[in-house]
């Protein structure tokens, strides 16, 4: 369960992330199917963190706590900046989504591998 949870965070946040570099480059709109793709992408990988940090509570709950809020921080945060109008504000809350997408993908890695770590520990002993 666990390999098949950081392989959907891994993909679904890979997309997304590509996706979002393309928004930011202008290279894809904004809209429509592009945005919904980005959307569904990022939603799995988010929802697949939460799994992970369910999963994952026990051993490593602070990470686990951390890993929750930035799963639900990165839907929250790419709505809200839409319909930002101040540009100074618009940039900061771009930044702060980006910075908690690509946490998305760096608290799954920690909390798969911290959950492998304590089955093997288990087994060893
Ligand atoms: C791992 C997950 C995610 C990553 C790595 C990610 C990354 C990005 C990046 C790099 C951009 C471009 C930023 C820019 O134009 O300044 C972006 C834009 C956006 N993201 Fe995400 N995102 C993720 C998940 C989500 C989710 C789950 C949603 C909503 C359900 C979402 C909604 C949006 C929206 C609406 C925009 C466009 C905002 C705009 O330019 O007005 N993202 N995202």
């Amino acid at each position: 369960m666990t390999t098949v949870l950081i392989i959907l965070v891994r993909l679904g946040g890979l997309i997304a992330l590509g996706l979002g570099a393309a928004f930011f480059g202008k290279y894809l709109p904004v809209e429509g199917v592009p945005l919904l793709a980005h959307k569904i992408a990022g939603g799995i990988a988010a929802l697949s963190l939460v799994l992970l940090a369910i999963q994952g509570f026990s051993r490593a709950t602070v990470v686990a706590i951390l890993a929750a809020i930035v799963a639900a921080a990165t839907p929250a945060i790419g709505i809200y900046q839409q319909g930002i109008v101040d540009i100074e504000m618009a940039k900061l809350v771009h930044i702060a989504h980006i910075i908690t997408g690509v946490g998305v993908l760096a608290f799954a890695e920690i909390l798969a591998k911290r959950i492998k770590a304590s089955r093997g520990y288990a087994l060893a002993h």
